[in-house]
C-alpha cells in the first residue's frame, strides 16, 4: 500500500480506533474465551479492546495464527490486520545456544546463518515480529539476564547486534524474514548490584561510549523496531525518558520504526514514582514515544480522555499509529495478512535435518575449552567412560527463553555421546541439580521443573561412585538449574551447588580422570572447584543439539575454538570485572609487593579466573610480536598491524587472533585497552600465517571531555594477542 493510502486509512479511523492499535495484547485473549476472562477483568480491558488491539504477542503455529487473523478481520470495520510478535530469542522449533554462547563463537557470519534459519522457522510459523536481539552490555553475572546478551564488550556486542538483525530480517523476504525489535533500550544491564529490574545511573559519557552502541548498530542495520527497558536512565525510566527515545533514538540515529514499552513498563512507571496514576503514566510514555503499550490497559483506558482534556494534541497518537501502520504494511499484511504463515511449510522447516546440523555446528563452536591438563581431552573411542551429574541425561539444554523449543527433541550429553561410540555409556545421574527447588518460585511448576520426591541421594551417589569405580574417565556434567538465570533470575552466589560439589569430590577421590562439563546461563565461580579437575568445558545452554556438540568436542571431531564474551570472576566480591576497565590513579603493579595503598583487594587478586576473549584449543598457537607498517598515524590513512600466528601442536586449529588497542592520555581517562578488531584463522599442525589489522582513526574516536566524539592526537598502544591477558605489544602517534 502506498505512504498516502495509510494516511487516508489513518483518517477514516475514530480515535478509539487509533488508540487500540496502540494496545499490544498476549495470546491468551485470542485462543480461549474462558481464559479471556481474568485477565481482561485485571488489565481493565473490554471486548471493543480486544476486537481492535493493534499487535498481538506469543501465539504460535501457521494455522492458529491465520484462524485469529481471520476472526479478527471479519470483525474490524476497515480491515486492518494483526501483527504477531513473539519472543523468538535464539530459537524457534530449532534451538541454538543461548546468546552468551553465540557471543562466544566470536562468529557473526554463523550467528547470521543461524538466525536465518531461527526466522524462517518462525516466519512459516505465522510469526511477523521477534523481540530479539537483546543487546544489553553486561559486566554484573548475577544479573540472570546476561544469557541473552552477546558478552561484556561493546565492540563484539554491537558486531553481533547488527548480525543478528540481519538473519532474522533477512531481507525481508515474507517466508524467510521477521522483523527484529532490539532491547532493552536502554542500559538495562547495568542494574545495580545485578538485581534484575533494579535501577541504573551512570554518566552520559559512559552510556554513549559503552551502553549505546550496540542498540545503535541494531538500528544502523534497519530492525524495524525499539523496546525500551525497564531501568531508569539518568534518574527517568526508560519508558517514559523523552531525552532517550525522541532525542537519542529518533532525532540524532534518524530511527523511524516502532517503540515498544516492555511488558507492562508504562503501567511501572507509577511504582518508579514519577506517574502518579495510569493517566499520568500513559502521557508520560505517549509524549517520550512509546508507541505502543505491552500487555497494560492504560494507553486503552486514558489516552482518549487526555486527548479530551487537552493534555496531549490527537496528533501526539496519530504519529504512533501511523508508525505501526507502516510496520504493517512494510510486513505486505494489507495485502496478505497470513504473510509466510504456511502449514504444509512448517512441516518441511521446523527442526529439520538442516536445521539442526546448523544448531549442532553453531554450539560447537561456541562452547569454551577453560582447561585441558596433561591433554586428557580429546577421549579416545576405547576409553571406558563414566558419565555423571545432573546434567549427563539432561533434556533441559534449552535455556528459559526458548519456550517454543521442544524439551523431547533435544540430545543429550549421554545420547550424543552414545551416538558418537555408538554403544551404551555408563550412567549415573548422582546428584539432583538442586537440592531445594523452592528458590525457583512458581516458574518451576509451569515448566514441569519440579522436586524429584522420589530420588533417593543415598542411592543415587552409591551408584554414582560404582559407575566412576569402573571406569578410565569420568565425565562430569554439572551446572546451575535454567531457571536460574535468565528474566528474574538474579543470583547473589555464583558458585555451583554444595551437593553438586560434594558429588564431584567424591569422585576425584577415585583418582581418575575428570572432566567437567558445566551448563550455566552465565559465568560461574569456578576458584575453588577447578583445580579439581582435569579438563572443563563451558558449554553454557548449548540447544536442541547440544549433546551431539558435546560430543563432538569430547571426541575431537571438532577442536574448540570459544573464545569468552565476559569474564569468569575470581569471586562474586570482584564483581564487576571487566577487562577494559580504567587504570586509576593508583594501578595494581607486580613491582609494588603487595603495597597497601594501591587499588587492589587484599585477599584476591584484581583478575579474573578467566579473562574475555580466553579459550584453549587442542592444539596451542603461539603468537609473534606485533609488527606496524609505520609508527605514525594521520587522518584517512591506516597503518597495518601484523602477528605471524604458528599453530604449534599437533591437530588442526582454529584461533581467533584479537585485536585491542589503548588511548595512552586523552582529556578523559580512556579504558586499559579496548577491544577494535578479530580474525578468525584456521591452521595446519605447524603451518604459520601472517594475520593483518587495518587501524585508522575511526577507531581511536571516544566521547572527549567536550563530549564531542572524535580522535586525540597522542600515543597509542596496540595489543594483539590470544586473549585480552595474554598480548603482544606495540605503539604508535596519531598525529
Ligand atoms: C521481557 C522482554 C520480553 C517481554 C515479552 C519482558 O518481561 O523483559 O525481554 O520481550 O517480557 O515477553
Amino acid at each position: 500500500m502506498k505512504k498516502e493510502k495509510l494516511l487516508d486509512l489513518l483518517n477514516e479511523m475514530t480515535l478509539e480506533e487509533k488508540i487500540y492499535q496502540l494496545v499490544q495484547l498476549s495470546g491468551e485473549f485470542f485462543n480461549s474465551d474462558d481464559m479471556a476472562i481474568g485477565p481482561k477483568q485485571e488489565l481493565g480491558i473490554t471486548q471493543e479492546v480486544v476486537d481492535n488491539v493493534g499487535t498481538i504477542y506469543n501465539v504460535f503455529g501457521a494455522e492458529n495464527l491465520k484462524k485469529i487473523q481471520d476472526e479478527y478481520m471479519k470483525k474490524n470495520r476497515l480491515n486492518i490486520p494483526l501483527v504477531f510478535m513473539a519472543d523468538i530469542i535464539y530459537g524457534y522449533k530449532t534451538i541454538f545456544p543461548v546468546p552468551l554462547a553465540l557471543g562466544c563463537s566470536w562468529n557473526p557470519e554463523l550467528v547470521e546463518k543461524s538466525m536465518k534459519v531461527v526466522a524462517e522457522e518462525s516466519a512459516v510459523s505465522g510469526i511477523h515480529v521477534t523481540f530479539s536481539p537483546m543487546v544489553d552490555l553486561v559486566r554484573d553475572p548475577r544479573w540472570g539476564r546476561v544469557i541473552e546478551s552477546t558478552g561484556e564488550d561493546t565492540y563484539l556486542n554491537s558486531i553481533f547486534s547488527s548480525a543478528m538483525v540481519k538473519g532474522f530480517q533477512n531481507n525481508m523476504e515474507p517466508d524467510k524474514s521477521i522483523v527484529s525489535c532490539v532491547k532493552h533500550f536502554a542500559a538495562y544491564g547495568a542494574a545495580e548490584g545485578g538485581r534484575d529490574y533494579n535501577t541504573v545511573d551512570m554518566s552520559e559519557r559512559r552510556l554513549r561510549q559503552d551502553y549505546l552502541p550496540s542498540y545503535k548498530a541494531a538500528v544502523d542495520s534497519g530492525c524495524g523496531m525499539v523496546m525500551t527497558s525497564f531501568n531508569t536512565v539518568d534518574g527517568i525510566p526508560a519508558t517514559g525518558n523523552k531525552w532517550l527515545l525522541r532525542q537519542v533514538l529518533r532525532e540524532e540515529w534518524g530511527f523511524n520504526g516502532v517503540v515498544v514499552s516492555d511488558y507492562a513498563a508504562i503501567k511501572e512507571l507509577i511504582d518508579h514514582g514519577v506517574a502518579e496514576n495510569e493517566e499520568e503514566a500513559a502521557q508520560l510514555a505517549i509524549e517520550a514515544g512509546v508507541d505502543f503499550d505491552m500487555k497494560t490497559g492504560v494507553y486503552a483506558n486514558n489516552l482518549k480522555s487526555l486527548v479530551e482534556k487537552g493534555i496531549i494534541k490527537e496528533d501526539i497518537i496519530n504519529e504512533a499509529v501511523l508508525r505501526i501502520l507502516e510496520l504493517k504494511n512494510n510486513l505486505g499484511l494489507f495485502e496478505n495478512p497470513y504473510r509466510g504463515a504456511d502449514e504444509i511449510k512448517e512441516k518441511l522447516i521446523l527442526c529439520s535435518e538442516n536445521n539442526r546440523k546448523l544448531a549442532r555446528e553453531t554450539a560447537g563452536k561456541s562452547m569454551v575449552l577453560l582447561k585441558n591438563d596433561n591433554k586428557v581431552l580429546p577421549l579416545k573411542k576405547e576409553q571406558k567412560v563414566a558419565l555423571i551429574g545432573p546434567y549427563a541425561d539432561s533434556k533441559m539444554l534449552l535455556g528459559m527463553w526458548a519456550f517454543t523449543g521442544d524439551s523431547t527433541s533435544v540430545v543429550s550429553l549421554k545420547e550424543g555421546l552414545e551416538n558418537k561410540v555408538g554403544a551404551k555409556i555408563n550412567y549415573a545421574k548422582g546428584v539432583d541439580i538442586l537440592e531445594d527447588y523452592s528458590i525457583l518460585g512458581s516458574m518451576a511448576k509451569f515448566i514441569g521443573a519440579e522436586q524429584q520426591e522420589d530420588f533417593n541421594s543415598e542411592a543415587a551417589m552409591k551408584q554414582a561412585l560404582e559407575t566412576a569405580a569402573n571406569s578410565d574417565v569420568i565425565v562430569l556434567a554439572l551446572g546451575e538449574h535454567m531457571l536460574q538465570s535468565a528474566e528474574g533470575g538474579s543470583r547473589a552466589d555464583l558458585s555451583l551447588p554444595k551437593h553438586q560439589i560434594e558429588l564431584m569430590d567424591k569422585l576425584k577421590e577415585t583418582g581418575k580422570e575428570l572432566v567437567l562439563v558445566i551448563f550455566a546461563g552465565r559465568p560461574l565461580i569456578l576458584t575453588d572447584i577447578q583445580h579439581k579437575a582435569d579438563a572443563i568445558i563451558q558449554a553454557w545452554f548449548p540447544g536442541s543439539e547440544g549433546g551431539n556438540a558435546l560430543a563432538d568436542i569430547i571426541y575431537g571431531d571438532v577442536n574448540p575454538s570459544g573464545k569468552l564474551a565476559m569474564s569468569f570472576p575470581y569471586s562474586v566480591g570482584q564483581i564487576p570485572v571487566y577487562y577494559n576497565h580504567f587504570s586509576t590513579g593508583r594501578p595494581e603493579r607486580p613491582s609494588d609487593n603487595g603495597s597497601r595503598f594501591r587499588s587492589r583487594y587484599l585477599d584476591i587478586p584484581n583478575s579474573p579466573l578467566y579473562p574475555f576473549g580466553y579459550g584453549l584449543s587442542y592444539t596451542e598457537f603461539e603468537y609473534s610480536d606485533v609488527k606496524l607498517s609505520k609508527d605514525k598515524l594521520t587522518d584517512n590513512e591506516t597503518i597495518k598491524a601484523s602477528v605471524i600466528v604458528t599453530n604449534v601442536g599437533e591437530v588442526k586449529g582454529e584461533e581467533t587472533v584479537q585485536l585491542y588497542l589503548q588511548d595512552v592520555k586523552g582529556s578523559v581517562v580512556r579504558p586499559v585497552k579496548e577491544l577494535k578488531g578479530f580474525k578468525k584463522v584456521v591452521l595446519e599442525p605447524k603451518e604459520s600465517k601472517e594475520v593483518f589489522f587495518d587501524i585508522n582513526v575511526e577507531m581511536l574516536k571516544f566521547f572527549t571531555g567536550s563530549m564531542e566524539f572524535k580522535a586525540e592526537p597522542g600515543r597509542f598502544k596496540v595489543y594483539i594477542g590470544k586473549n585480552s591477558a595474554e598480548v603482544h605489544e606495540a605503539e604508535f602517534i596519531y598525529q
